[in-house]
């Protein structure tokens, strides 16, 4: 036996909500065009073996029974457990290999390791031939992130999943599709690598401190998603762009900008954006700008002039999908 199947899924950006979306409250986020692609190939021999080259993982290989155990290396680390995870569910044992390439350097923060999950869960229900509907691929998907990560939303495997622009709630709990076409983003890539467990821990211990202030907070970010939703999708830049900026503050309070972050953001505002903030855990990575097509070349060159590096992204774009 030797079967194999291409499938891709698309990288994501936090609109509204990160850190509050742990906590049980909602965010907004969309899938972007820059995608992950992942072939798997099962076979009778019981050996799992990886090539992901876009994260220094070359001719990685162990024995089936050994996977999930011992050292294992951070770029193979999501794919593995997804493995496992999935032949703990459904006990087929046949040998697979996964080679996977990335349209996004995995330093942008657009979630690679949750793409990358999302291929093998779909690539393998396909290649077996059960059935599983996206929220069951979510599960499976989710269950990967929270054993590798101890803690996470799962906001970026459901937008690897189902694509377009989501309303999502912790866990999945509401995982709902908006009506809109795309947004007007720009994305402004900091050149810092931003490690979101340190961030997330970093906002969990300042909520132990300031309890009362910091759920005061989440509230309030969880009224500005709901008032986002509607204004996206009436295409209310105008308020969606005074929603980020509102959110930037909190994120501000929460301490997880930085003055990079906060240089690019002014200058995107300065140079005529609606609105703009960080977008994920914060500390590094990328932020948005939502902008005319009058103001775009203004916010780039803004963004550059704070040393950062303006990057096109198609927005609200597929989910996961068979390549070949
Ligand atoms: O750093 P990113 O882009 O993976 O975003 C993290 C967003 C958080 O809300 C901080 C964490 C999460 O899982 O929702």
């Amino acid at each position: 036996m030797r079967k194999h199947i291409t499938v891709s899924a698309p990288g994501k950006l936090m609109l509204l909500g990160e850190h509050a979306v742990v906590y049980n409250h909602p965010c907004l986020v969309t899938a972007v065009g820059q995608r992950m692609r992942a072939k798997i190939t099962i076979f009778d021999k019981p050996v799992f073996e990886l090539h992901a080259p876009d994260v220094k993982v070359i001719g990685y290989k162990k024995h089936l029974n050994d996977i999930g155990i011992g050292d294992i290396p951070k770029g193979a680390k999501f794919v593995e457990i997804a493995i496992k995870n999935f032949y703990e569910q459904y006990p087929f044992k046949g040998g697979v290999k996964v080679e996977t390439s990335s349209e996004f350097s995995a330093l942008f923060g657009f979630g690679s390791s949750s793409a990358s999950t999302v291929c093998i869960v779909k690539a393998l229900s396909m290649l077996y031939n059960i059935r599983l509907d996206n929220k069951k691929l979510f599960d499976l998907a989710y269950k990967t992130v929270l054993d590798i990560q101890g803690k996470g939303s799962g906001f970026d495997v459901a937008a690897a999943l189902y694509g377009g622009t989501l309303y999502f709630v912790t866990a999945g709990k509401v995982i709902e599709p908006l009506d809109v076409k795309s947004l007007p983003l720009i994305i402004g890539y900091s050149g810092i690598k931003a490690d979101t467990v340190i961030l997330m821990n970093q906002v969990s211990e300042l909520s132990k401190d300031y309890p009362e202030i910091v759920k005061d907070l989440y509230v309030q970010i969880d009224r500005l998603v709901e008032l986002g939703k509607t204004a996206i999708e009436k295409k209310d830049w105008q308020s969606a762009g005074e929603l980020m900026n509102i959110n930037q503050g909190y994120l501000e309070s929460l301490g997880v900008s930085t003055g990079k972050l906060s240089a690019m953001i002014y200058e995107a505002r300065e140079a005529g954006a609606y609105g703009a903030k960080l977008s994920g855990a914060g500390g590094g990575d990328c932020i948005i700008a939502l902008s005319s097509k009058e103001t775009k070349q203004k916010i780039i060159t803004g963004i550059e002039k704070a040393g950062g590096k303006g990057i096109d992204v198609e927005t609200n774009v597929e989910g996961v999908r068979i390549e070949l």
